[in-house]
C-alpha cells in the first residue's frame, strides 16, 4: 500500500496531521502540496520531500496540473471546502474531505454529487466513529447486547480552556465567517449518534445561546488584552497561563499553540498575545456562536436521544449512557460499563484507549485510524473500509442544519 499517493490541499494543523499519519504509517506518500503559507509550505514539502514541481500557492494550480496522485486530502478552512472538494473529485480523486464537509447544504450537496458523479471515495473526517472505544460500543449495540436502543443521554465537554481557544478567539467564533457551533463541532457528536442508532432521526429540537463571553460578562476592571490586564492572573481564561503553559511539550506545541505563533520562546509567545487575536480578553471578542446548546433527537421508532455541549467542563472524552430493552452501557470514551438486565451483572470492557480526546492527542486513536482505513480503501479500491461515505455524511449534516433551524425558530423540525 506504500503506493498510494496524496496530494495535500492546505497544510494547516489537520493536513499536516493526516499527512503525518499517512507516512508513518508507511501507508501513503504525500507527492504535491497545496498551501499559500510559505513557512507551512515549505516545512510541509521539506518533511514530506514533494519534489519542487509539485509545490502549489493555492489549490486551483494543483487542480491546474490534473490528476498528480491517487488521492486528495482536503484539509482548509470550512468555507474553502467545496470548491476544491468538487474539483478535485471531477479530476477523479478519491478524497480525505475535512468536516464540516461545507458551511451550508447547497455546499455539502454539490460535493456528495460530484463524488457520486464520479464514482470516487470520498471520506468526511468523522474521526469518532473510528476510534478503538467506538468500534467496540458500535459491536456491542450491534451485536444485541442491551437489546433495542431506547434512549441515549451524550455530553460534549469541549472545554473551558478549548472553547476560549477554538470559538472565542479562534477560526470559529463566529457564525457569518465560520459557521454555527453545532456544525463546526458537534456535527462529530450528531454523526456520531446516528452511526450509533443506525438511523437518521425524524424530529429535532434544540436550545442554546452565548451566555459568558461576552461584553456584559467582563469583569470591572479588565483589560482588552490579557498581557495588560491587571485580573489575568484570576481569569480562567487567562491567554498568558494556556500558551506559555504549552512551551516544552510537544504536543501542545503542536496544538494549541502552533494555531497562535510559530515561535517557541515567552517573549515571542508574549508578542503574539500582544499583537495577535488570541491574546484577546474572552470578554472583548468579536464572537458570536454558542457557549452550549442542546439537541433531542426522536428516531422514528420513538427511540430518543439528548445531547449537550458545553464550554463549562474540563476537555475531555465524551459522556455516554446508552439504555436498552434488555441492558445500559455507561461509556467514558476509555471503558464501557455494561449492565445485562437478564443476570444483573456488570461487565467493564476496556477498550485500552490511552491516547487522549484532543487534536493535539489525535483524538483517542480518530486520527490515525481514519487515516489508515482510507489509504486502505483507496489501495484496494474497496468503499467498504470506509465507515462512512459522502451520501452518509451529507445525510447526517442535514440532521445538524434541521436542529440549527429548530433553535432558531423556536421550533421541532420534522425530518423527511
Ligand atoms: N476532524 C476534526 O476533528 C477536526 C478538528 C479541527 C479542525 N477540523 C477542520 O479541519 C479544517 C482545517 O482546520 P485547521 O485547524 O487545520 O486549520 P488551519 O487554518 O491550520 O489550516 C488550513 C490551511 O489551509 C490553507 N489554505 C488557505 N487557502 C488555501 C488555498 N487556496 N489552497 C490551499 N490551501 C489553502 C491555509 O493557509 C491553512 O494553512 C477545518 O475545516 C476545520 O474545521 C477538523
Amino acid at each position: 500500500m506504500s503506493g498510494v499517493t496524496l496530494a495535500l490541499v492546505g497544510a494547516g494543523l489537520r493536513g499536516q496531521s493526516y499527512a503525518r499519519h499517512a507516512t508513518v504509517a508507511g501507508l501513503g506518500r504525500v507527492t504535491a502540496v497545496a498551501e499559500p503559507d510559505p513557512y507551512r509550505r515549505e516545512s510541509a514539502a521539506a518533511e514530506f520531500g514533494v519534489s519542487p514541481d509539485r509545490v502549489y500557492s493555492d489549490w486551483t494550480q494543483l487542480a491546474a496540473a490534473g490528476r498528480v496522485a491517487d488521492a486528495a486530502i482536503i484539509a482548509t478552512q470550512d468555507h474553502l471546502h467545496m470548491s476544491p472538494a468538487v474539483r478535485m473529485a471531477d479530476l477523479g480523486y478519491h478524497i480525505l474531505l475535512e468536516k464540516p464537509m461545507a458551511p451550508s447544504e447547497q455546499e455539502a450537496t454539490a460535493i456528495a454529487d460530484a463524488a457520486k458523479r464520479n464514482k470516487i471515495m470520498l471520506a468526511v473526517c468523522h474521526v469518532l466513529r473510528y476510534t478503538p472505544y467506538t468500534r467496540m460500543l458500535k459491536r456491542l449495540l450491534d451485536g444485541g447486547r442491551i437489546g433495542r436502543l431506547v434512549s441515549v443521554q451524550h455530553l460534549e465537554p469541549v472545554g473551558w480552556w478549548h472553547h476560549a481557544h477554538s470559538f472565542v478567539r479562534g477560526h470559529w467564533r463566529r457564525e457569518d465567517t465560520s459557521a454555527p457551533m453545532l456544525l463546526t463541532k458537534s456535527c462529530h457528536d450528531i454523526d456520531w449518534l446516528i452511526h450509533l442508532f443506525g438511523r437518521i432521526p425524524a424530529k429535532v429540537s434544540s436550545f442554546g445561546n452565548l451566555t459568558h463571553f461576552r461584553a456584559s460578562e467582563r469583569p470591572e476592571g479588565a483589560a482588552d488584552r490579557c498581557t495588560d490586564c491587571p485580573l489575568e492572573p484570576s481569569c480562567p481564561y487567562s491567554a498568558k497561563r494556556l500558551y506559555l503553559g504549552c512551551l516544552g511539550d510537544p504536543d501542545s506545541e503542536f496544538w494549541p499553540l502552533s494555531a497562535v505563533t510559530q515561535a517557541r520562546t515567552e517573549e515571542g509567545v508574549l508578542q503574539a498575545l500582544r499583537t495577535g487575536p488570541y491574546g484577546r480578553c474572552v470578554y472583548a471578542c468579536d464572537n458570536d456562536v454558542v457557549d452550549h446548546q442542546v439537541v433531542n433527537m426522536e428516531f422514528p421508532d420513538g427511540a430518543t436521544c439528548s445531547f449537550t455541549m458545553s464550554a463549562f467542563t474540563p476537555m475531555g472524552h465524551r459522556r455516554t449512557r446508552l439504555l436498552g430493552t434488555h441492558g445500559y452501557i455507561d461509556g467514558d470514551g476509555r471503558a464501557l460499563r455494561l449492565t445485562d438486565f437478564r443476570t444483573g451483572l456488570e461487565e467493564v470492557v476496556d477498550t485500552h484507549e490511552g491516547a487522549g480526546p484532543s487534536a493535539g492527542d489525535g483524538h483517542a486513536g480518530g486520527d490515525e485510524a481514519l487515516t489508515d482505513a482510507f489509504l486502505a480503501a483507496v489501495a484496494t479500491g474497496d468503499p467498504a473500509l470506509l465507515y462512512s461515505d459522502a451520501a452518509e455524511s451529507l445525510a447526517t449534516h442535514r440532521v445538524v442544519w434541521a436542529a440549527e433551524r429548530a433553535r432558531a425558530t423556536d421550533a421541532v423540525v420534522h425530518l423527511g
